[in-house]
């Protein structure tokens, strides 16, 4: 593979792959890179530490044509306008996707290698040439819980999830920051002061937060110091289409679309920036012990570990605070539930900017680059 195009890797999720790929000398392998923009054609590329052209139009089929792969971080829109066009144009080469567009297309694969290679070598051996990131909570669960799907032993999963602000993206972001420094401001005088009451603290937070000028352009509602239990647009049967697709793209990714593991649960906005965490409930097909259950975890993939299920460690190591910015994958709150012996309690944290986004399409590149 020569020449692959890359679009979208200003936004957010590019600017991780980007700087994913510079840290693991991806660009070494690839002979010619190419870098596409919706707005800037012609401008100098990205330094990447090696000579690449111009800019070139991400709307130019022609152009697009001459990839042998496109990783697109561009968005839905950006591949609902462009994927079909360039597909009707005889183009046969690979397109690696953020979007969710092609996510559950029969001819897609949804990609995380560590966790379902062997579903990827089947579909490039059938010739498969579109592969998408999963949604994020999807993945990071995978990640962290991979060891007892591969074992066999998962018979259904409730997933309570706590969201980051960048799954919304990086308006949402700046958003809840300045929600914070908000709420910050608006209490600062009585803050200042030892002597204040703290129900009048939290009267003066609560009238910020509900007030007109609070900032709430991207979330629609505040975010900071309070949350949002519903993610996305609604399906059907109540579900939010996040909560959907815990169950279709966890299913998809394993390979087991035609006997179907449940998975359901609420998915919920917090104030977190970027490291999504879940609790989850695992219905165990038999009662296999703790220990056992740990070593599934920890053994599956090198990211996922297991944090004991003591507070010292759980609040030091199970948090966003701590996970953010890396690849690891904690899991722990580790216990069997008062239900029964075969039902686990767990809770994970993980980077919803890496494993969540930009890291499974990376490495997919550089499968197909191998
Ligand atoms: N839909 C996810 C979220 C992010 O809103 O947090 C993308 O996978």
């Amino acid at each position: 593979m020569k020449r692959v195009g890359f679009v979208g890797w200003r936004g957010m999720v590019g600017s991780v792959l980007m700087q994913r790929m510079l840290e693991e000398n991806d660009f070494s392998r690839i002979a010619e890179p190419v870098f596409f923009t919706t707005s800037q054609a012609g401008a100098a590329g990205p330094d990447i530490g090696k000579d690449i052209p111009p800019l070139k139009d991400a709307k130019d089929i022609n152009e697009l044509k001459q990839m042998d792969a496109i990783v697109s971080c561009q968005g839905g829109d950006y591949t609902t306008e462009v994927f079909q066009k360039l597909r009707e144009s005889g183009w046969n080469g690979y397109w690696i996707d953020a979007a969710s567009t092609l996510r559950m297309a029969d001819d897609s694969l949804i990609v995380l290698d560590p966790v379902n290679m062997d579903v990827i070598d089947k579909g490039i051996d059938a010739g498969i040439k579109n592969f998408v990131g999963g949604n994020c909570t999807v993945s990071l669960m995978l990640m962290g819980l991979g060891g007892l799907f591969k074992a066999g032993q998962v018979e259904w999963i409730s997933s309570m999830t706590y969201q980051a602000a960048s799954g919304a993206g990086a308006k949402n972001m700046r958003e809840l920051i300045t929600q914070m420094g908000q709420i910050h401001a608006g209490s600062e005088a009585l803050l200042a002061d030892p002597a204040s009451a703290i129900l009048d603290i939290d009267r003066q937070v609560v009238d910020t937060m509900r007030a007109d000028a609070f900032a709430t352009d991207n979330f629609g509602v505040p975010l900071a110091g309070s949350l949002i239990p519903w993610i996305d647009k609604a399906v059907e049967d109540g579900q939010s289409k996040e909560e959907w697709k815990g169950y279709v793209e966890t299913n998809k990714i394993l390979g087991l679309s035609d006997s179907p593991i449940p998975i359901d649960g609420t998915c919920v906005r917090i104030g977190a920036m970027r490291c999504h965490s879940q609790a989850f409930t695992v219905k165990l097909k038999q009662d296999v012990p703790l220990d056992e259950i740990e070593q599934m975890i920890a053994e599956a993939n090198e990211w996922a570990s297991v944090v004991p299920n003591e507070r010292d460690a759980t609040i030091s190591d199970l948090s966003p605070t701590k996970v953010t910015g890396t690849l690891s994958v904690p899991v722990g709150r580790l216990r069997k539930m008062k239900m029964g012996p075969d039902y686990l309690n767990a809770f994970s944290v993980g980077d919803q900017l890496l494993w969540g986004a930009a890291e499974p399409l990376r490495r997919m590149l550089s499968i197909l680059l191998d």
